[in-house]
């Protein structure tokens, strides 16, 4: 066939421009629908009416949030939505009621729920949690305070070059997710700052970190219940409690934890490192498949560590021992510095040992001298060089 030239451009850039006009995204900027960057004025009808918007489009959508300090009390981002292409494009900092018994119990600031495909780029989460950490050091009751970001039932998740400051409670929590991609997030928060976890995952799939810093009074990462395919890469830890698979086993009926790669971590004088740790008591929950690899310790009090006698204040688990199932944990190339004497400890169930632990080029200091390690009810295998010498 032998259209013309100059038609055939023609149709090329009508396809083009067709193309582009749908693939367009509308952006809705929460400054034009009445938000005000000042940090004081309550802006959360104004973003709550560019997530209607944005959720109410069937094309792809932004919204827009500049440069500035914008007040939000309690937001529920709620799907479904008409499209799957949401991006909320954050340059400013996004700040929490500072008095926080305005948030007081309601557990969450900003809530993502039945949501797919929408992604949290840039921006600062202010959680002005320093507030409610002195309450509660100060040991008058308090309220338990609020997550700052939590996505719940949702799929197809992307956050990146976030950053969470002084969250009240947990700063990000995954809830009841598949396919969620963070990278390039930032937790900063006081070492002392209390249940300020940084990333907190549960009954989740197809989680994925990468590239992220976190800085905070408890565990860095929290892997709950219900977790798999998790994949945690290049990530730094201090201040805070570690990455901990756990605690698991609270609950009589638990799903498990499978499939867990962690590679490539620094902890910097933090409580823990790589720890898994339940309750001790019954439950049918368990952790299997799990793989720590590459990680560097600086002047961490317990490196490796698997604690199953969890049970704090020494209440409903007394002369129990957990029914959580540790099986096939590799450790691959661990090396740094532990702030004690012993630097490996599988405390594991009495009744349910745990089986198939791999260490593997593990070399853990302490004060320049060997460190040790120690083993209850734990059953697996060394190789390479491995220094505290396995006690498994
Ligand atoms: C384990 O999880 C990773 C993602 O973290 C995934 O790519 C892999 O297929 C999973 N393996 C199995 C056996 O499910």
């Amino acid at each position: 066939m032998a259209y013309p030239k100059s038609s055939l451009v023609l149709a090329v850039l009508l396809s083009v421009f067709i193309s582009t006009v749908l693939a367009t995204p509308m952006t809705y900027s929460v400054v034009s629908l009445g938000a005000k960057a000042d940090g004081k004025t309550d802006s959360t009808r104004a973003f709550v009416s560019a997530w209607t918007k944005a959720c109410a489009s069937v094309k792809p959508a932004i919204i827009y949030v500049p440069a500035g300090r914008f007040y939000l009390r309690q937001v529920v981002f709620s799907g479904p939505c008409k499209n799957n292409a949401i991006i909320m494009r954050i340059v400013g900092t996004l700040v929490a009621p500072s008095d926080y018994r305005v948030l007081g119990n309601t557990g969450k600031w900003l809530v993502f729920e039945h949501v797919d495909g929408v992604t949290i780029s840039g921006g600062v989460l202010d959680g002005h949690g320093t507030g409610l950490w002195a309450c509660k050091a100060s040991g008058n009751s308090c309220p338990s305070g609020a997550s700052t970001l939590q996505f719940s039932n949702s799929n197809n998740i992307v956050v990146r070059a976030l950053t969470s400051l002084n969250s009240q409670l947990f700063h990000i929590v995954v809830n009841g997710c598949h396919n969620v991609k963070m990278q390039g997030v930032r937790v900063i928060a006081a070492g002392n700052s209390p249940n300020t976890d940084g990333i907190h995952v549960q009954l989740s799939s197809s989680v994925t970190i990468l590239d992220s810093k976190i800085g905070t009074g408890d565990d860095c990462i929290s892997i709950g219940p219900g977790t798999t395919n998790l994949w945690i890469e290049n990530v730094a830890c201090g201040p805070g409690h570690g990455i901990s698979i756990g605690s698991l086993g609270k609950d009589l009926q638990e799903t498990g934890v499978k499939n867990v790669t962690i590679k490539t971590t620094t902890f910097t004088g933090t409580q823990n490192g790589l720890r898994i740790k339940s309750w001790g008591r019954p439950s049918n929950g368990f952790a299997r498949n799990i793989l720590f690899q590459h990680a560097v310790m600086m002047n961490v009090q317990n490196p490796i560590v698997i604690d199953q006698n969890y049970c704090p204040s020494n209440k409903g688990c007394p002369g129990q021992f957990s029914g959580v199932k540790i099986s096939d944990v590799t450790y691959q190339d661990i090396h740094g510095t532990s702030a004690t004497e012993v630097a490996v400890k599988f405390d594991c169930s009495p009744g349910n040992p745990c089986s198939r632990i791999r260490l593997e080029n593990v070399k853990l200091t302490y004060k320049n001298q060997v460190a040790q390690a120690s083993c209850s009810h734990a059953d697996g295998t060394s190789t390479g060089f491995v220094q505290p010498t396995s006690c498994l």
